[in-house]
């Protein structure tokens, strides 16, 4: 038994890359199940499968979190085969990268009801459990893009957004036995940071201090972290892992 004790677990895009990193990192430390909220149902067959297979709990919840009757679907499934959810990690966002005059309303529109959206929904469908029970542990995945990172107007308000929302809701959930903090993460080796073009890749490596990309698994320990027994005085705060890269 690890850390987290028997705990059961949402994590939300956990299909493939920080996602995915975070449910096996929660299961290894000893997390009872956990479900993955996963709009691409084929990656979450795969990903439970392979959590499965090394011995663990884990469900594909198929759920698009920018759909509040899909969440409101998913944490049914979830409550039926695991009874409680005492974390709840809202990782899933998309980007739609463009320089600002060239950004459609659509572009805009689609990153904000995913990436501040789904954070709306989840939540607003989990706290009321999280409430009843006086328990719970919630992870907001943000990005060092919040402070602003030129062609991600879209993605910066979205992941700013996060700031403020989880700062809120902490302090409303605070006497409740629930604490809600996020997780800012710089350029991480995944799928969705490798469609950067190359050139700009190299430049982004030279001016983290680490001069090197950070591991899915790297943010997961932090995330993990935050879902455990020790976070018991903490709440309403932004961790970064960047490799030492501020943006702020
Ligand atoms: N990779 C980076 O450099 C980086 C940096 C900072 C923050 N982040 C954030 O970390 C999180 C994970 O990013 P990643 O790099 O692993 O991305 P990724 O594209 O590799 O994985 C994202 C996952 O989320 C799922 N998803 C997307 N929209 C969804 C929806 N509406 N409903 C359910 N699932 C959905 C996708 O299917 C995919 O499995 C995102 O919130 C991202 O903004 C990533």
């Amino acid at each position: 038994m690890g850390t987290l004790d028997g705990r059961y677990a949402i994590v939300t895009g956990a299909g493939k890359g920080i996602g995915y990193a975070i449910a096996k990192r929660l299961l290894a430390d000893g997390a009872k199940g956990v479900a993955i909220f996963e709009y691409n149902e084929e990656n979450a067959r795969k990903a439970a499968e392979e959590l499965t297979a090394e011995g663990h709990e884990a469900l594909a919840v198929p759920c698009d979190v920018s759909d509040r009757a899909s969440v409101e679907e998913a944490v049914q499934t979830v409550l039926a085969h695991f009874g409680r959810i005492d974390i709840l990690v809202n990782n899933a966002g998309i980007t739609r990268d463009h320089i600002f005059h060239k950004l459609s309303y659509e572009d805009w529109d689609k990153v904000l009801s995913t990436n501040l959206g789904g954070i709306f929904n989840t939540c607003h469908v989990v706290v009321p459990y999280m409430r009843e029970q006086q328990y719970g542990r919630i992870v907001n995945i943000s990005s060092t893009s919040a402070y602003g990172n030129p062609g991600q107007s879209n993605y910066a308000a979205s992941k700013a957004g996060i700031l403020g929302f989880t700062a809120t809701l902490a302090k409303e959930v605070a006497r409740k036995g629930i604490v809600a903090n996020v997780v800012t993460p710089g350029f991480i080796h995944t799928d969705m940071y490798m469609a950067v073009p190359p050139d700009i890749i190299e430049r982004h490596t030279r001016m983290i201090p680490m001069q090197r990309l950070g591991e899915p698994e790297e943010v997961a320990a932090v995330v993990s972290f935050l879902c455990g027994p020790d976070v018991s005085f903490m709440t309403g705060q932004v961790i970064s892992v960047s490799g030492g890269h501020r943006t702020f």
